[in-house]
């Protein structure tokens, strides 16, 4: 299964997906957590060592090795290069979550057909490897990177909102993009609920999101994603593989 987390910047995505990468590979899944931010954040949510992320390379960096699969730049290229070998080069590990890094993505236009993206996205849609495993992609705040490329292969899409106007309407476009894009699953999360005015607040534009708790503890640390609000990450998590079975899913 592959999950895309998305949202307005600052709403809890990252927070969201260390969330679930933890939760996902805790209940026994092999789990692949890919910061697709360029300002990259997941690695430090996962807990990963400083030292050690500052040393991995994000993947759209390696020129040589993209040049090298995808026969140099231009517009003829290998739009299948071979990229299997990457995953047990180039990610770091703890326990059953292995963690990807991106980089900077090229966007629009005649880019879109660059190497990096050609490179990066056969790399994302050949990492199922088996009915046990799990894509989690923390992407970019926003719209941009919601293209077809980086759509593909996505089964699940998570829109994190926080109860705020603004947000709402990130995750609204984001909702629609993703349709038009062919995301088929939505599951909207209501992130940093203080009050019952909030939860009805979001509620009243998304009836059965997955609500999570403002936890002062989480803004207050390193954001390293501990056992904050686990009893809500479950409702997540069981929301997700619902959804990722192709059951309702409640964002649209
Ligand atoms: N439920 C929560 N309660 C309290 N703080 C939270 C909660 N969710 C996220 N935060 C905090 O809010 C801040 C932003 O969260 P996070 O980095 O996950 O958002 P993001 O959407 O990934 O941001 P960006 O768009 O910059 O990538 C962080 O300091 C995080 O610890
Ligand atoms: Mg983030």
């Amino acid at each position: 299964m592959k999950i895309a987390v998305s949202g307005k910047g600052g709403v809890g995505k990252t927070t969201v997906s260390a969330g679930l990468a933890r939760l996902f590979a805790g209940k026994g899944y092999h789990v692949i957590a890919v910061d697709a931010d360029p300002d990259a954040s997941l690695g430090m949510a996962l807990g990963f060592d400083e030292k050690l992320l500052a040393a991995q390379r994000p993947v759209v960096e390696m020129k040589e090795l993209i040049k090298e699969r995808t026969g140099g730049g231009g517009a003829l290229f290998c739009l299948n290069p071979k990229v299997d070998d990457v995953l047990e080069k180039y990610a770091l590990k703890i326990g059953e979550i292995r963690f990807l890094r991106m980089g900077g993505i090229k966007q629009g236009g005649s880019d879109c057909y660059c190497s990096e993206n050609s490179f990066i996205n056969a790399l994302v849609n050949s990492l199922l490897l088996d009915q046990d495993d799990v894509v989690i992609m923390d992407m970019s705040a926003g719209i941009e990177h919601l293209t077809r490329g980086t759509a593909k292969g996505v089964d699940v899409i998570v829109v994190v909102t926080e109860p705020t106007k603004v947000s709402v309407k990130t995750a609204q476009v984001v909702l629609e993009l993703a349709g038009e894009l062919g995301i088929k699953r939505s599951i909207v999360v209501g992130n940093k609920i203080r009050s019952q005015r909030d939860l009805d607040f979001l509620q009243s534009r998304f009836p059965a999101l997955v609500p999570l708790p403002m936890d002062e503890a989480l803004l207050e640390g390193d954001g390293t994603v501990g056992s904050a609000f686990a009893a809500e990450l479950e409702e997540l998590f069981a929301a997700v593989v619902e959804a990722g079975k192709g059951g309702m899913a409640n964002g649209r």
